[in-house]
């Protein structure tokens, strides 16, 4: 059921793995998105003519300065949606897939949005009771 990652999957998973790791590997990015080797070069011929990031065979790749903005940018949101989805009380389990699944379509203003209602809620732990208090009540009544 896995789309077609996008560009940006790439481009948030190859910035995570630097970030983590100090290099990406192809095999290391065909693993995480579950693609063939052989789309990951692909893509990386892409990203690279694009600027994202310059390939060579023996060295590896490295991200340009507008790959690591976009690439750190990416990540950020998955963050943030993460956060959000567990501040609201979204099951542990469903939120990285849900993320996956959601954080491409969502525009930046929508983004914007969701990171205003977490920040409400953080300063606000009174009201986040009352959300919890109001989603036991739904849950309860759906059974
Ligand atoms: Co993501």
């Amino acid at each position: 059921m896995t789309a077609t990652p996008s560009m940006e999957d790439y481009l948030e998973r190859i910035y995570k793995l630097i970030d983590e790791k100090g290099y990406a590997r192809v095999s290391d990015i065909a693993e995480g998105l579950e693609v063939h080797p052989s789309s990951v070069t692909k893509m990386i011929q892409k990203l690279d003519k694009d600027e994202y990031l310059v390939y060579e065979k023996y060295r590896g790749l490295m991200l340009t300065s507008k790959g690591k903005k976009i690439g750190k940018r990416l990540l950020d949101r998955h963050h943030l949606l993460e956060e959000f989805l567990e501040i609201i009380g979204v099951d542990e389990e469903n939120i990285y897939d849900d993320v996956e699944g959601i954080e491409h379509h969502l525009s930046w203003d929508s983004i914007t949005c969701i990171e205003a209602v977490l920040e409400f809620f953080k300063r606000n732990p009174e009201q986040l009771k009352e959300l919890h208090a109001i989603r036991k009540k739904l849950e309860e009544e759906e059974q």
